[in-house]
């Protein structure tokens, strides 16, 4: 079943911009996403995500600005090749679950036959086999998710657009998604989503884009928006000499409390020197460089 997507099929967005009125909701928006990419798209409640994610599926017109997939402007066709997750689910209540991904996946243009085996493919890899026959409305939120993921998935997309697909999900389901997402983009697939759970993505995506107000704050890798910050050290030492910390040239204390100190290093300044002192200073029982979070990241990004 794991068909791979041609190189260079990535996705590519151009000067974005739509508006509602007064309130500008995407702003001069342009970044890429790669073939094979897990790419992570975070920003505040009413920062223009949905509304991003609407014009890359076609289901909303930008005011300006263009999209393109594998270097073609989008279309119909190539429209057709994407799996959409929308943040408000579009299944049907009443309808049976194994019906309901039968018929998405021939209204995708999967024959009959294909759409069958992939709709059972798909069941079993989401733990949701047994459940082929129930209706939508009869199943928890969480197992909706996994039907409106499989929607989604059900006609082999070559490019993913997931709004918040991990909102309400257990661990164990939340663990099951990301397998999918990552064993997708690892079949090519350029896989975009939005989340608010800034743990998760920075442990799963390649990159992020930080977008606050429709404008793009950051986007790379973790460790490219990161930057050129200061490093940060812990230490803890148990039975140091009071105020040993206070003096260490090019080491400034940010936080003390019981024996655990965190210092800014000024730029030059090796750890080393820090841990030469606090060995001198008493026992040394943790010592580390701290990195920032993406939460942290994000708060400053969106604050400035
Ligand atoms: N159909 C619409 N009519 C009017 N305003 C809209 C419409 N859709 C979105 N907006 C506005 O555009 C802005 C961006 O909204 P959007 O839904 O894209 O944010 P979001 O980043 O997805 O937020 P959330 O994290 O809450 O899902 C908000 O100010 C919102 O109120
Ligand atoms: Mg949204």
């Amino acid at each position: 079943m794991e068909i791979p997507v041609s190189a260079g099929a990535g996705l590519e967005l151009r000067g974005l911009r739509r508006s509602f009125g007064d309130v500008v909701a995407v702003d001069d928006l342009s970044f890429e996403v790669p073939a094979g990419e897990l790419f992570g798209f975070v920003g505040r409640n009413g920062a223009g995500k949905t509304t991003t994610m609407r014009i890359i599926c076609g289901l909303l017109a930008a005011d300006a600005g263009t999209v393109t997939w594998a270097g073609a402007a989008m279309d119909a066709s190539i429209r057709e090749r994407i799996g959409y997750m929308p943040e408000e689910r579009g299944l049907y209540p009443k309808m049976r679950v194994g019906d309901q991904l039968e018929y998405f996946a021939v209204l995708h243009g999967r024959p009959h036959r294909r759409a069958q085996a992939d709709v059972l493919w798909w069941l079993e890899r989401l733990g949701l086999d047994d459940r082929a026959g129930a209706k939508v409305e009869s199943m928890s939120h969480g197992n909706q998710q996994r039907v409106q993921l499989a929607a989604a998935l059900v006609h082999r997309p070559d490019l993913l657009i997931l709004d918040e697909p991990f909102a309400g999900l257990d661990p164990i389901a939340a663990d099951l998604m990301a397998g999918v997402l990552r064993s997708e983009a690892a079949r090519g697939v350029p896989v975009v989503f939005s989340s608010h759970q800034l743990e998760l993505v920075e442990q799963l995506c390649g990159k992020v884009a930080i977008i606050d107000r429709g404008r793009l704050v950051a986007c790379g890798t973790v460790g490219e928006l990161r930057g050129d910050g200061p490093r940060m050290i812990r230490v803890d030492v148990r039975g140091a000499t009071p105020g040993w910390s206070d003096a260490l040239a090019g080491a400034e204390v940010v936080e003390q409390q019981d024996g655990h100190v965190l210092f800014r290093l000024s730029p030059g300044t090796e750890p080393e020197a820090v841990l030469d002192s606090a060995r001198r200073a008493g026992t040394v029982t943790f010592f580390a460089e701290v990195q920032p979070s993406l939460a942290e990241l994000f708060r400053a990004a969106v604050s400035e």
